[in-house]
């Protein structure tokens, strides 16, 4: 199936919001913030011009560059192209040679109440420590690192370690399962995996390394060694040749080591993504036009004064916002941040309040997702703190209701701070449509204009970009700095993938629709890509992790709407007869929506376990053989089911409603 095959409408491109209110910035945050109205002319008036400047503000040069763009080669883009530099220098060292060494880069938080603060001059020797025991380890400029860590100061340590020596890291997300963890090592040729013992969450120590094992027995790796951090003491098995402890050779390394100056172009890293087929894509970033933008967006979208400012971004390092929100864009800025190992609610509701209120916080930048939790949680739990620290928030993920924009500014900033709604992906590496906090009079729910330097449109289904008022699909008509420069070892599949759909654009895969005053609204995802608490997943992959299992004939995957999570994962199942009989005469028993939910969350992980199953006894197909997934959201969603007339069989839905309708 072509990963841009026919869109279905879905409800999502008919939700026409419609928003009066509007918070423009008070004056006084007005007058000291960082950006100005000035950025957007400067930015129309010169773009490339303006990127040059802002690589060369942003960021020290090893050899100073004289290209911006080449994008002769499109869809294949080359920003900056004849600089070199190094990324772990451009974050920590120059701070430190600037005079800045005793600034704290790291709170860290553990979720059992360890803490740690590191300063930029400690960051700086345990990279630099590390950056030596990953050339020990046979690890060289190019080669490829798999991290597998908790949120733990040595997981922005690895990654900057890798950075240093110009080895791309690949990082998976700790909830990922060995399965999914071993593919991505697979396809990315990893060489060395850095992991833990394990972390702690939800109160408890949480198991990594088992899964490591896991992972490197299946084979068909080129791992050489795995390098494992010690966080919780537990037990874990040991391969004496392979496994290297953190502490025993890290602690030992020399506190010397010169970073490599890359080309602007050198791979960064690489990061999995879902697609709309069951392999995940590898996005990768380079270094030098990934670095301006995390930088530029970060310190202006943020408003961040780094003398001043406590930033705190609640992702894990799993993700491209941890990647560009903890790592990269806050340091290279020179940034004090909070970094949190656990889970809001451990132990108690209020931890997030209260490490604010610790910590002075002054930026939030956090999910809708978590944001509706506290909301239903209540707010006299953050009233029993002092949030008063806060003066800009930010959301990112997913589309954020505008009830939940305005519960965040009123109960969580005092009804004083601005809120940035933040819209970008994986694949943009950074920020691309967001208000500035003391620009833009801020709409709720809208996550309003592109940024500075970047251009944008909404195209209607034949590619004619539409009037205000009216909705279609999110594309980037402009190149931007810190864009993917394709999917690992796929070249075919980037170029399908993002700009078939509509010729010389990018195509983002979000619906969007302008608004009167042409401030753009995310409407959600018009392919088969879902989005659960702020987590891409793919309904295909879903899909087929489901049927590998012998219980399984097909299965279909929607992204139903959820209240607190955006979309829940409701998965409608056929079952093979014989094998179930058979698990049951064998004595296995078969809860069989049980059986299923923790299969998937072998092979892909627990974020991916269906929130329902439903067992069916057909699908309702095109006569193509597509599965029409729209009725099934509607079915899954408690709706009316919509037009059946394209269906091969249009008996089916009765059936699934009959079916549903007498299940136990
Ligand atoms: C969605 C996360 C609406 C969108 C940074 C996008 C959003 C996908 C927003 C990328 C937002 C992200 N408003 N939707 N502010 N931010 N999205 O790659 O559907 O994990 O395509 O990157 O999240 O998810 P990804």
């Amino acid at each position: 199936m072509p990963e841009n095959g026919p869109v279905e409408s879905g409800p999502a491109l008919e939700n026409l919001l419609v928003e009066e209110r509007t918070f423009p910035p008070s004056p006084e945050f007005a007058a000291a913030a960082v950006a100005s109205a000035d950025l957007y002319e400067q930015a129309s008036a010169d773009r490339l011009g303006f990127w040059a400047d802002q690589a060369r503000e942003l960021l020290d040069w090893d050899t100073a560059f004289t290209e911006v763009l080449d994008f002769s080669d499109a869809p294949r883009a080359r920003w900056f192209a004849d600089g070199t530099l190094n990324a772990a220098f451009n974050a920590v060292d120059r701070h430190v040679a600037a005079g800045l060494g005793e600034r704290v880069a790291i709170h860290w938080e553990g979720e059992n109440g360890d803490t740690r603060t590191l300063t930029y001059a400690d960051l700086q020797r345990e990279i630099s420590r590390a950056a030596n025991v990953l050339g020990d380890l046979g690890v060289s400029t190019g080669d490829r690192v798999a991290i597998y860590l908790p949120m733990i100061p040595e997981a922005v340590i690895a990654m900057l370690a890798c950075a240093r020596i110009g080895a791309p890291h690949s990082v998976v997300f700790g909830g990922f399962s060995a399965e999914a963890l071993h593919s991505r090592i697979v396809d990315a040729e990893a060489k060395l995996v850095i992991t833990a013992d394990g972390g702690y969450r939800r109160g408890a120590p949480s198991a990594l390394k088992p899964a490591v094992d896991e992972a490197l027995a299946k084979g068909g790796t080129p791992v050489e060694h795995v390098l494992v951090v010690r966080r919780t003491g537990q037990e874990v098995a040991w391969t004496d040749d392979r496994d290297v402890w953190w502490h025993e050779s890290v602690d030992a390394a020399s506190e010397t080591h010169a970073p490599v100056a890359v080309d602007a172009e050198h791979p960064l890293f690489i990061l999995y993504t879902s697609g709309t087929t069951g392999k995940p894509k590898g996005i990768f970033h380079t270094t030098g036009g990934y670095l301006t933008q995390s930088a530029y967006t970060h310190r202006n979208v943020f408003d961040l004064h780094p003398e001043t400012d406590v930033y705190w971004c609640t992702a894990d390092i799993g993700w491209v916002t941890g990647h560009t929100y903890v790592t990269y864009g806050p340091l290279v800025n020179g940034a004090t941040q909070v970094m949190y190992e656990g889970t809001p609610d451990t132990p108690h509701r209020g931890r997030w309040w209260e490490i604010v209120q610790k910590y002075g916080v002054t930026i939030l930048y956090t999910a809708p997702t978590a944001i509706r939790t506290c909301m239903k949680w209540g707010g006299d739990i953050p009233a029993q703190f002092d949030l008063s620290s806060l003066r800009v928030l930010g959301s990112v993920g997913e589309p954020i209701n505008p009830e939940a924009w305005m519960w965040y500014r009123r109960v969580i900033g005092g009804d004083r701070t601005p809120v940035v709604d933040t819209w970008w992906q994986t694949e943009t590496g950074a920020i691309m449509i967001s208000p500035l906090p003391g620009v833009t009079a801020a709409k709720p729910g809208s996550a309003q204009v592109p940024l500075p330097g970047i251009v944008a449109d909404v195209l209607d289904d034949a590619g004619k970009s539409v009037p205000n008022g009216s909705g279609g699909y999110l594309v980037l008509t402009e190149p931007w700095p810190s864009m993917l420069r394709g999917i690992w070892g796929d070249e075919e599949r980037f170029r399908e993938t993002y700009w078939s759909r509509f010729p010389g654009s990018y195509f983002a895969g979000d619906g969007a629709k302008k608004d009167a005053d042409g401030d753009i609204w995310l409407l959600g995802r018009v392919d088969d890509v879902m989005n659960v608490s702020g987590h891409r997943l793919s309904t295909t992959e879903i899909e087929s992790a489901l049927v590998s299992h012998p219980w399984v004939a097909e299965a279909a995957v929607v992204g139903a709407q959820d209240a607190t999570t955006g979309q829940a994962v409701v998965a409608f199942v056929i079952l093979r007869a014989e094998a179930v009989e058979k698990a049951d005469e064998e004595g296995e028993g078969h809860d069989v929506v049980a059986e299923l939910r923790n299969h998937v969350a072998k092979e892909i992980g627990p974020i991916a376990k269906p929130r329902s199953i439903l067992v069916v006894a057909e699908l309702p197909k095109t006569r193509s053989g597509k599965i029409m997934r729209r009725l099934l959201r509607d079915v899954a969603e408690h709706r009316q089911v919509g037009d059946v007339t394209t269906l091969a069989d249009t008996s089916v839905m009765d059936l699934i409603a009959t079916g549903l309708a007498t299940a136990p």
